[in-house]
């Protein structure tokens, strides 16, 4: 029988009460089911040409362009942190860029000399490059564009993916990571990787990339936007779900050493599906729209920042990321390390 309390409603019939889990501290941080270190954590950086330069970005703020030996300096500080893993974005100047993205092959290029500067200074970090035309291409796609029809030639585009692996490998990279989704690339690049003697060059495959419009303040970052049309073609349909297994489990086929799903927030339920099937590590992208969002939302003084970004941090570990890529990275290694 249920008792009846002053208002006289009934109370609860069975003591199970499941906020006594919740009363303290404590008991929260004991009976946690995620948790969240930052050796999880990739910082995603932006890199210009020069000495002693910073160009804050104005879509990302708090986020900067910096000159290799810039980012050597914050790198020390950053470090102290507990942030181990750096993915590396160079600016590239646009006389610089063509149809075929030569500049992402030359050794005295901005990326080979932002690598050799960062492993001379630190050792003990992981360097992580993006492999796609897009930074370098004049048409700012991530393949090579055909001239007539505008299609974007995946086999083609392969072939010099494979060789900007190679490349990066030699200029001293940890891990490649193709974000062009092309078909095959992961097999291409891996085959390249082996027979150039990179056998212990890991690849972190974009296996489930959307067409989003989350890339926005990226794109204006490195001034890469497609100069016509857009990359529906090759990245995927943001309708679609089980297609997401189907990329990841060709990458792994291929020899992937890690997947990610990118976006990170409106893709939660595809980093869930990936990390129930998939026998490699899952990473996810915590893309510049995101936290664009939670930045500019701050900055109207409509949330609390550091609040919502922990909020998505976790999310993320929930769904079962095991690797985070954020701009936050730093405010949340420095939050942990509180
Ligand atoms: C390029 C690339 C993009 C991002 C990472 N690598 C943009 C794109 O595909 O257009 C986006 C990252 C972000 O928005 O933070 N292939």
């Amino acid at each position: 029988m249920n008792s009846k309390t002053k208002s006289g409603l009934p109370t609860l019939n069975q003591p199970i009460r499941p906020r006594r889990l919740r009363y303290h501290e404590a008991l929260r941080e004991m009976v946690a089911e995620t948790h969240l270190s930052s050796s999880q954590l990739i910082y995603p950086v932006f890199v210009c040409s020069g000495n002693n330069l910073e160009e804050p970005i104005r879509s990302l703020p708090g986020q900067s362009r910096l000159s290799p030996d810039l980012l050597s300096k914050k790198i020390s500080h950053w470090k102290s942190l507990g942030l181990k893993h750096y993915a590396l974005f160079p600016k590239i100047e646009e006389n610089k860029k063509d149809s075929f993205g030569t500049e992402s092959l030359n050794d005295n290029g901005l990326l080979p000399q932002t690598i050799k500067r960062l492993k001379d200074d630190h050792p003990d970090i992981c360097l992580y490059g993006d492999i796609a035309l897009d930074p370098y291409s004049s048409d700012g796609h991530d393949g090579i564009v055909d001239a007539k029809t505008g299609e974007i030639l995946n086999d083609e585009t392969i072939e010099l993916l494979a060789q900007m692996a190679a490349k990066q490998a030699q200029w001293g990279i940890d891990w490649v990571a193709p974000s062009d989704m092309m078909d095959g690339r992961i097999a291409a690049i891996r085959n390249h990787l082996e027979t150039t003697g990179h056998y212990d060059v890991g690849i972190l495959a974009y296996s489930a990339k959307y067409a989003s419009a989350f890339y926005g303040p990226f794109r204006e970052a490195l001034d890469s936007a497609p100069k016509s049309g857009d990359k529906k073609t090759y990245q995927m349909d943001p309708r679609n779900r089980r297609e997401a297994w189907r990329e990841a489990l060709l990458d792994i086929e291929q020899g992937a050493d890690m997947v990610m799903v990118k976006p990170g927030l409106p893709y939660l339920d595809i980093v869930a599906d990936l990390k129930s099937k998939s026998s490699v590590p899952v990473a996810v992208y915590n893309v510049s729209g995101e936290y664009a969002m939670i930045k500019f939302a701050e900055q109207a003084k409509a949330l609390d920042g550091k609040k919502t970004m922990m909020e998505c941090m976790y999310s993320f570990r929930r769904a079962g990321a095991d690797v985070i890529l954020t701009y936050f990275a730093p405010e949340v290694a420095e939050f942990l390390a509180k």
